[in-house]
């Protein structure tokens, strides 16, 4: 195998997709893949009035826990690039209610918005992924320590941990890792918070907070040549809350 080149780290060439691209980590991942060579076709529910198509970038607009509409967006990425090199799950999100307040429904979208249509989008793109491909799921800290408040959506990301393992093993030689963040300032994150009204904002051991470019520089790494080795682990972006059993100061 090719000596390590400072190329290595280059995207060039490459197709990425990436869920929830339209702001926050997936805006960031976005376009720091861009911005290393790649082609990247993103979805999000919400369309950002600044992101246009270009000739390296497609966007569509659609809810992935949607099948059809999910299906459209593979068959516009199979016309559009043929072949799916990098995957990026991104699209996630959850809500502050205690465990005993959540109802049937609410319980059964908090699975499907942060599990199955993740496993369905795999599903969907294997068969334009190839031996080189990566595909990088974004859990979440909180899938490592107990989450009150968020008791469905922690237990979710874990099964995503657990997935990223199994699936390494499965689909190998294609890559499969994943990303734990925290504490990166997102308009998604800010929303959680805001519901939490009695906890104040605490800082990570770092001293400060982290920023969504923190992600996509993990995504970049674990998409590309450097860690041609590297499958079925997760990258912790959290400013140190992992090490520190999910404690912050
Ligand atoms: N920011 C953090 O510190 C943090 C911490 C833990 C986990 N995460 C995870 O990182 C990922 C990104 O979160 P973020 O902080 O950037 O949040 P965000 O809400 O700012 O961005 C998420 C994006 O995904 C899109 N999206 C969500 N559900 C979708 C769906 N069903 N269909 C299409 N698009 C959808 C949203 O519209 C949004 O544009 C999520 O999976 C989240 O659980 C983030």
């Amino acid at each position: 195998m090719a000596a390590l080149s400072p190329d290595g780290i280059l995207l060039t060439g490459r197709v990425a997709v990436v869920t929830g691209g339209a702001r926050g980590i997936g805006r960031a991942v976005t376009e720091a893949f861009e911005a290393f060579g790649a082609s990247v076709a993103a979805c999000d529910r919400i369309k950002a009035n600044d992101v246009h198509d270009s000739e390296r970038r497609l966007t569509m607009t659609l809810d992935v826990r949607d099948p059809v509409a999910a299906e459209v967006f593979a068959q516009a990425v199979h016309e559009r690039f043929g072949r799916v090199d990098i995957l990026v799950n991104n699209a996630g999100g959850t809500f502050h209610a205690g465990f005993a307040d959540t109802s049937a429904k609410g319980e059964r979208a908090l699975i499907d918005e942060n599990f199955i249509q993740l496993t369905a989008m795999i599903r969907r793109l294997l068969p334009m992924m190839h031996a080189g491909s990566s595909i990088i799921n974004i859990t979440s800290s909180e899938a490592y320590q107990a989450a009150p408040g968020f008791a469905i959506y922690a237990a979710m990301k874990a099964a995503v941990v657990s997935l990223t393992k199994s699936l390494a093993v499965e689909l190998a030689p294609i890559r499969v890792n994943a990303i734990a963040p925290d504490a990166l300032p997102t308009e998604g994150e800010e929303e959680v918070r805001a519901s939490m009204r009695d906890e104040p904002p605490r800082l990570p051991p770092l001293g400060r907070l982290g920023d969504p470019a923190d992600a996509a520089a993990a995504a970049i790494f674990l998409a590309g040549e450097m860690a041609r080795f590297i499958t079925g682990t997760t990258i912790h972006v959290d400013g140190g809350i992992n090490a520190a059993g999910g404690r912050r100061t």
